[in-house]
């Protein structure tokens, strides 16, 4: 027997008056139906209480025997989650039952009827307790996303999201900028990370790749005449993943025709305000600048944490001569000693030491040395170098007494690495880092290319369609033309980044706009003339036709929201999110697909994947 009701109208007749996060004391009175999930319920006996809860809020009805025999009886049915109607009318809660905490805690919806719209099968995880603590396993949470989206957290965030698009969007619109979509279905494009490709059945064999960006497409609605181009736009990067990366990601893309660098930061720097503005983040404009080669020395970083100070200090010159071999070496190698300054670390312990030691070591430092200024001066290189030298050091980091001082010795890149993760780590454990501050920098300069020790070429840095720094231009002459390619790891381009609190939150370049210099640029990162017009001939071809000077940049979606939610998990930004090992959960995707449909595509699969990798 099929036990299941069909019900001609699923809503029993009833149409929702308010929703439940509406009602306030001024309601007092009315009739209403409200609808949503049975959040809680109590059972007092003749009264049954249930938190219904939606999107809204939560309202609180109740049920009396007395007045509602049915709709009681009815009511001890309900169970968690259960989605429930209530007609009733709405009254003052008596005194003593008023709930500060919710904003319809004041009244309360004594209940004539309801109707059970639909069951539900108890949770695989609990929601009430789902605050921030005490939250079930992640991937738990991820396989039953429409559970976990049940929660306010989620629910704001997602609010967030489309508040902060719906800005920009307004923002674009307003600047005269035309939001065009551009296709899915497309070819590799250069942002150089792996493609997610995409077989052609009617073309068996060829594939499409799905966009790493816009990139060559935005600048081809230059070419077009389209001026002002904008676009919430999906991006898909086959790359290892962290805490701020998903495979799949949305920017706000913009190109700018006729523009120079000041034209793109103060459009940038103004869409940016309208989205901080539903925090009431007042990124103060224009945004502070750095050089990359400041950044990189001041920091060890490009992407900046100005939230807190602990620059790096540069000790080489302390060092000028030394006896002390594994500095010596190091300094001989071109490399460098640097160190920050940790306000009242003198009293940092032995394991603290340890762990800061272990943790450099993760960014490939040999070791870490130390200066502490407690009563007494102590030192891990004390004995090398003397109490007189380690204190003329702690002199030149600027270190006080109660300070400690941590020191990486290394490459260039190694102490940039591994100090500036440090400065970072010790800044979280420090508790130095103020909440609810943003603190945006422009980053400028980029290195156009950087070396590549595995293929031996010079990559471009963004991307190849970046315009060279006037000043370099020179330098890259004579790097093609006199074939001094380590020049190539020195020329700066026209490109920049948005940095806020530490993360990345957009880049953009004035463009390259004749074909003869793009040529070269394809020239020097090492394609050869076929390859370079196999996969951008068409865009060769079209700057032929009438390019005129552009430029632009690209914000991440998720990045920005997660600074308006306050989170570091990209994952709580996303409305189906993918797992640190590119799934998704819930659809278990990437799946099999039928024989046939290989078949059908010529594909053949050489080796499976395990079931269920870890
Ligand atoms: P870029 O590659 O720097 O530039 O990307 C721009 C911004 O997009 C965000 N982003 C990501 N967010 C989440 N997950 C990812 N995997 C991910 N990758 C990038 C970052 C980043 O700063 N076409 C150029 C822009 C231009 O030159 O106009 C581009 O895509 O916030």
């Amino acid at each position: 027997m099929i036990s299941v009701k069909f019900m001609l109208d699923s809503l029993g007749g009833l149409e929702r008056t308010h929703t439940c996060g509406e009602l306030r004391s001024g309601d007092v009175g009315k009739a209403v139906v409200l609808m949503g999930w049975a959040a809680k319920k109590r059972d007092f006996g003749i009264f049954t209480f249930i938190d219904l809860r939606d999107r809204y809020g939560l309202t609180q009805v109740v049920v009396s025997e007395e007045d509602a025999e049915e709709a009681h009886t009815k009511a001890k049915h309900v169970r968690g989650e259960f989605v429930v109607a209530v007609k009733g009318t709405v009254v003052a809660r008596q005194e003593g039952t008023v709930n500060d905490r919710l904003p319809t805690g004041e009244v309360e919806v004594r209940v004539s009827e309801i109707l059970i719209l639909n069951e539900a099968k108890t949770l695989p995880f609990e929601l009430e307790k789902a605050g921030s603590q005490n939250l079930a396993s992640e991937d738990l949470r991820l396989k039953y996303r429409y559970i976990d989206l049940r929660r306010r957290y989620l629910q704001d965030n997602l609010k967030m999201r489309a508040k902060a698009l719906r800005k920009m969007r307004d923002f674009m619109d307003d600047q005269e900028f035309i939001e065009i979509e551009t296709p899915i279905l497309l070819k590799s494009t250069p942002e150089g990370a792996r493609d997610f490709i995409v077989p052609s059945r009617i073309h068996r064999g060829k594939f499409f790749a799905l966009p790493q960006s816009p990139q060559i497409l935005k600048q081809i609605t230059m070419i077009s005449g389209l001026d002002r181009y904008y676009q919430i736009a999906r991006c898909f990067r086959d790359e290892d993943l962290r805490a701020d990366r998903q495979p799949e990601f949305t920017q706000l893309d913009i190109e700018m025709s006729f523009a120079n660098q000041e034209m793109v930061f103060r459009t940038m720097e103004g869409v940016l305000n309208e989205a901080f503005s539903l925090v009431d983040g007042d990124l103060e404009t224009p945004f502070p600048r750095m050089t990359y080669a400041d950044a990189m020395r001041r920091f060890g970083s490009d992407k900046p944490d100005l939230r807190f100070g602990m620059e790096l200090i540069d000790l080489s010159a302390e060092f000028e001569g030394t006896d002390f071999a594994p500095f010596a070496s190091t300094l001989d190698a071109g490399g460098e000693i640097k160190c920050i300054v940790v306000k009242g670390g003198a009293d940092y312990s032995r394991k603290i030491l340890d762990g800061h030691q272990e943790f450099v070591k993760r960014y490939g430092a040999s070791g870490l040395a130390w200066i502490k200024l407690g009563d007494e001066t102590t030192s891990s290189l004390l004995k090398v170098l003397g109490e007189q030298t380690i204190s003329r050091l702690a002199e030149a980091a600027g270190a006080e007494s109660g300070d400690a001082v941590l020191i990486v010795a290394g490459r260039r890149s190694v102490v940039a690495a591994s100090l500036g993760a440090l400065r970072k780590e010790v800044a979280k454990n420090e508790e130095l880092i103020p909440a609810g501050v943003f603190r945006p920098l422009w980053v400028t300069e980029f290195p156009m290319f950087e070396y590549n020790e595995e293929s031996g070429n010079y990559d471009p840095m963004h991307h190849p369609f970046t315009s060279l720094l006037d000043e370099d231009v020179p330098m890259f002459k004579r790097a093609i033309e006199d074939g001094e390619k380590e020049l190539l790891g020195k020329i700066r381009a026209v490109a920049y980044d948005i940095v806020i609190n530490g993360y990345e939150i957009g880049s953009g370049s004035i463009r390259v706009h004749q074909r003869d210099i793009q040529s070269l640029i394809f020239k020097a990162q090492g394609l050869t003339a076929e390859t370079a017009r196999e996969r951008f001939g068409f865009f060769l071809e079209a700057l032929e036709y009438g390019t005129p000077p552009h430029g632009g940049f690209a914000a991440g979606i998720e990045r920005l929201v997660m600074l308006l939610c306050g989170t570091d998990n990209i994952r709580d930004v996303l409305a189906f999110p993918k797992t640190a090992s590119a799934q998704d959960l819930m659809m278990d995707s990437p799946g099999w697909v039928d024989d046939a449909q290989l078949e059908e595509l010529g594909i053949d699969i050489i080796e499976r994947a395990e079931e269920n990798p870890a």
